[in-house]
């Protein structure tokens, strides 16, 4: 549980948000809808900046590494090929008294006294429910409270004035199996789909039925042969693709955190399996030492791939101002890892509404997770839509040749079993796993495979929230008379801060002022985000700007003029939002200076 001290710095962080219009509730005017958020302007520049700095550090300083924009509404057999129909879902339980659903696993346990009863019946009115309930009260409360719960149980279901038949109680520890809110039975829990439905056409009818893509992955997998023949590109490369998606979350919570429709930021970089990098070079790299490996290597198995991924991303979010101190790394346990995966860490940031470890440190909430999913994707795509996703490697079939009869057995042996596992964990029978996987092994000799892949798979939101709740400071500045006041200050690093820079003419009846300032304004602006300010004194413009995050302040004043001398003539005052220091600089060297900090 978060204890009240991040329960209350939450309450500021979400005020904050809604008061400088970084996020809404989506709908407001009708009272909100659950799970839903909208951005205002500097929410907006901030997700802006998020995704930005994604795509470039994953496509566009990269060679091999190309991007997509694939439609939110896809095939629905993609769905079924990728298991989100038959398999993603969560446990829900619903309160049998209000209705109220609740994600099985997130009903916390409680002690107490049992009351059940078999039925009830009305005799004034001749009724009777045969309906079996049950009522947990704390210990120590009279059961008059239980049965005052049962009544309203069993006048939902007609009986106007029940009478409540064979109560019988018991002591009860640890359960999960009542309302935490009002004692309740719930009902037993019941898998439930989280993806949202629509129909496609002007037909309502089953064979209509799509779905809002719970993930931006499956369109990657799907669209991969055609990005591998438009892009000049080998394996091993990668396709990006930043995008909506949507899941119907039983319990939307911790504000952002957890929404029905997000933003998406993934990566499906595809690999050679390790068979074929064995028969090319030998032997395949693995891991040495834990940190960063370096530049890749054509001899990389998918396990130091991982490894490579799962740092790029720590450094990616350094380089966004995230210290590493609030990141956890945490690798997913044998019995966490979902089925096809083969492995996966969850980047994790200690939000404030993290649960706590038995030290009091926060444990860290998942921002990312970075998994290596073996050659399943293609696999199933390959099957379900009955293409062929394998690729050819001339450098593979050449090695393979040279290999002996013992390395070509040995390996093959090896592709033969990995690919049976699949097939046969895929649903096919044993006899035909054994015929597809032997014609597996056949292809690999000839140099073709189904490439593996390693997913490192961010939300947009859980950044964002991550950067405004690491961003959040309160400390002491002086006010416009000198007096120590606290400031509210959004410690946004530069490169994602929403405003770059604010222009403020020290005065705002001085046209000169606001003249030079509007120049001023127009020579950054073609460079980044500016926001131009005259209103108020310059004390109150630096503090709202300081609660917008905006990392630099310029003040245009009478040094500017050259009211003091020719010298200072065209400098202007630079402010650092977290030094609260300024500097003078020239205003040709503006452009310069601030680039750098803000790039
Ligand atoms: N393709 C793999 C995949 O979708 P995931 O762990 O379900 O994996 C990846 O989602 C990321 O998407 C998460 O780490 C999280 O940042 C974001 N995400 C998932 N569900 C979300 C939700 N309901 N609200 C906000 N972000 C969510």
């Amino acid at each position: 549980m978060a204890d009240s001290k991040s329960g209350e710095l939450m309450e500021k962080i979400v005020s904050l948000s809604k008061r400088r219009g970084f996020i809404f509730q989506s709908s407001e005017v009708y009272g909100g809808l659950n799970g839903f958020w909208d951005y205002g302007p500097l929410g907006a520049e901030l997700k802006r900046n998020i995704k930005e700095t994604w795509w470039r550090s994953m496509t566009q300083l990269r060679d091999d590494v190309v991007g997509l924009e694939a439609t939110i509404i896809m095939h629905p057999r993609i769905w079924e090929a990728s298991g989100h129909t038959s398999t993603f879902s969560d446990l829900m339980v619903d309160c049998l008294l209000t209705k109220k659903r609740f994600r099985a696993d997130q009903v916390e346990p409680q002690s107490g006294i049992a009351y059940y009863y078999t039925g009830a019946n009305d005799q004034t009115h001749g009724k009777e429910s045969k309906d079996a309930f049950s009522v947990l009260v704390p210990r120590g409360k009279p059961p008059e409270s239980a049965r005052k719960t049962a009544r309203q149980f069993y006048q939902q279901r007609g009986l106007e004035n029940p009478e409540l038949i064979g109560e019988r109680s018991e002591p009860i520890e640890n359960t999960i199996r009542y309302n935490p809110e009002n004692g309740s039975l719930l009902t037993d829990p019941r898998p439930f789909n989280l993806m949202l439905k629509t129909y496609v056409g002007p037909v309502e009818s089953a064979d209509n039925i799509s779905y809002l893509r719970p993930e931006t992955a499956q369109a990657i997998f799907a669209q991969f042969k055609n990005v591998l023949e438009v892009s000049r590109q080998k394996v091993p490369f990668g396709i990006a693709q930043v995008g909506k998606a949507f899941r119907n979350e039983i319990n939307p919570r911790n504000f952002t955190f957890r929404s029905r429709e997000f933003e998406q930021m993934e990566l499906e970089f595809f690999i050679r399996p390790d068979e074929a990098i064995e028969a090319i070079y030998r032997s395949v790299a693995r891991p040495g030492a834990p940190g960063h490996p370096g530049e890749p290597q054509p001899n990389w198995g998918w396990q130091i791939w991982h490894q490579y991924w799962v740092e790029e991303r720590l450094r990616y979010y350094e380089n966004i101002g995230l210290p590493r101190s609030s990141l956890v790394e945490y690798w997913q346990k044998p019995e966490e890892l979902a089925h096809y995966a083969r492995a996966t860490v969850d980047i994790l940031y200690k939000f404030p509404f993290s649960k706590r470890d038995e030290k009091g440190e926060l444990m860290g909430e998942e921002l990312e997770g970075v998994a290596a999913r073996s050659d399943f994707d293609l696999s199933q795509h390959q099957r379900f839509a009955g293409k062929p996703m394998t690729v050819f490697d001339e450098e593979l079939k050449a090695a393979w040749a040279k290999l002996s009869p013992e390395k070509q057995t040995e390996l093959g042996e090896r592709y033969f079993q990995a690919r049976a596992r699949y097939l046969t964990k895929a649903g096919e029978t044993a006899e035909a796993s054994n015929k597809l996987a032997r014609e597996d092994g056949q292809l690999l000799a000839k140099g073709y495979y189904v490439p593996h892949v390693i997913e490192p798979s961010a939300g947009v939101d859980r950044l964002a929230l991550a950067l405004i709740c690491n961003a959040y400071c309160e400390d002491q500045a002086p006010d416009d008379k000198g007096k120590l006041e606290t400031r509210v200050v959004m410690k946004f690093h530069p490169r994602i801060a929403p405003i770059k820079v604010a222009v403020f003419p020290l005065l705002k009846n001085k046209p000169e002022l606001v003249n030079k300032a509007k120049e001023v304004r127009e020579l950054l602006r073609p460079h980044m985000s500016v926001f131009y300010d005259e209103a108020g004194a310059i004390g109150r413009r630096y503090r709202r700007q300081d609660e917008a995050g905006t990392p630099f302040g310029v003040t245009v004043d009478f040094e500017t003029l050259g009211e003091q001398g020719p010298d200072l003539k065209d400098t202007v005052t630079l402010r650092d939002r977290d030094a609260m220091k300024q500097e003078r600089v020239r205003i040709s060297d503006l452009v310069g200076i601030l680039s750098q900090k803000v790039r």
